[in-house]
């Protein structure tokens, strides 16, 4: 064979979204883009604000020496100043830019601190259902990807993570708002799960870092609020991107926090540092590093996810679908009516409706909805979502 049998068996694995897809585009083909609801991807298709245009076009403009020159891996001192300055504020937390190191997005973020993290053989323990490619990011730094389940609101099951702690675990990853279900972890169970880790890393005589994925940390609705893991955890992470909060996910701009209570944090950011640079990232994007230094704060209209998740949700709801209402991110994840989420997903297909089996993310019995879409899609899709409910509550 020539490819690896490990990254083979991966094709295999993450070939859902794929699979929806390559479907997609055949359908798009036979009955025209307008005549298909794709929701299978997390594509924001809310455009930037201006401020990010305007101000793009500034610096673009700006005859600034060295600007496409190499730069200090964790990226440029003054976008990292005020990345510090920005997040410190929202978080109560005194940081500074040697806390901030500039990623390719999110991804780019969790691929650096896993490897920086973790031995071979070593644990991370996350809630399912999940962001499929954590199992693969885990891999990557040599560790190996262990879930846990969740309650049936999709909250944390603090009972089943003090269950699956062991003394392999190095790494808690948490990803709140959730990709796919919409939950958000509330202040006091961020409190419970950080003394929970405490408790048994002192019990196992270790460090177990909590790794916080928020890449949709600004998607929230309802006023709903994202507690910071900064000031619950000292061994803690941040890794985020503004993919999602300023629709920006082609221009690969992200970056990681790192707690000032951290352990040895000499260590943990000089060895991000390095891993930026020997994964082959080396810094993130140049110009997009100066472009998001001077719109710190600023964000997507979030009122129009909002608007998109009623319009999907009071549609569902009336249709007879079973879901928890999503608190952030832009995804429903609602129970399929019967335990075979592939099946069901197939039939919505027949009425050219794309979604993504709940077994790709750890969720059987469950798909996932990407309502990051046109409300048109929404309500185009709305007549073919209800009559396949109906075919299987005959
Ligand atoms: C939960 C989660 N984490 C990380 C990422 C990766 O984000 P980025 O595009 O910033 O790398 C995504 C992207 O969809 C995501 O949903």
């Amino acid at each position: 064979m020539a490819i690896s049998n490990k990254i083979k068996g991966f094709m295999g694995q993450s070939s859902w979204i794929r699979k929806m897809f390559e479907e997609g585009d055949k359908l798009k083909k036979q009955y025209g883009a307008d005549q298909v609801y794709d929701f299978s991807l997390g594509n924001p298709n809310i455009d930037p604000p201006d401020c990010f245009q305007e101000h793009l076009t500034r610096i673009v403009g700006m005859d600034t020496p060295g600007r496409h020159a190499y730069m200090p891996n964790a990226g440029y001192p003054e976008t990292r100043a005020a990345v510090a300055a920005f997040l410190g504020q929202g978080h109560d937390v005194a940081l500074s830019a040697d806390h901030i190191l500039m990623t390719c997005g999110a991804g780019g973020a969790l691929n650096v601190i896993l490897k920086t993290l973790l031995d071979p053989g070593e644990e991370v323990l996350t809630p399912a259902p999940f962001f499929v490619e954590y199992r693969f990011y885990a891999d990557n730094a040599g560790g190996v990807l262990k879930t846990v389940k969740t309650n049936e609101d999709f909250s944390l099951d603090l009972a089943a993570m003090a269950e699956a702690i062991n003394d392999k675990t190095k790494v808690v990853l948490i990803n709140s708002p959730n990709n796919p279900t919409g939950k958000v972890y509330d202040e006091a169970t961020i409190r419970k799960l950080a003394a929970l880790m405490e408790e048994k890393g002192k019990a196992l005589g270790k460090i177990i870092y909590l790794v916080s994925d928020e890449p949709y940390g600004e998607i929230v609705y309802d006023g709903v609020q994202v507690p910071s893991i900064l000031k619950a955890y000292a061994n803690s992470v941040i890794a985020t991107s503004y993919s999602k909060s300023l629709s920006l996910p082609g221009e690969r701009i992200g970056f990681i926090a790192v707690n000032p209570r951290i352990l040895e944090i000499d260590d943990v950011i000089n060895g991000m540092v390095l891993c930026n640079r020997i994964l082959g990232f080396v810094n993130a994007p140049a110009l997009m590093q100066r472009v998001i230094a001077g719109i710190q704060g600023m964000r997507v209209d979030v009122s129009e996810y909002q608007r998109k998740r009623d319009l999907l949700c009071d549609g569902l709801a009336a249709g007879g679908y079973d879901f928890q209402k999503p608190e952030g991110a832009f995804y429903l994840f609602p129970k399929s009516p019967i335990p075979d989420d592939v099946a069901f997903v197939k039939a919505l297909q027949k009425r050219r409706i794309l979604t993504v089996p709940g077994s790709g993310f750890g969720g059987p019995g469950h798909f996932r909805i990407a309502y990051c879409v046109d409300d048109r899609t929404i309500i185009n899709a709305m007549d073919g979502f209800v009559e396949t409910m109906k075919e299987f509550r005959k």
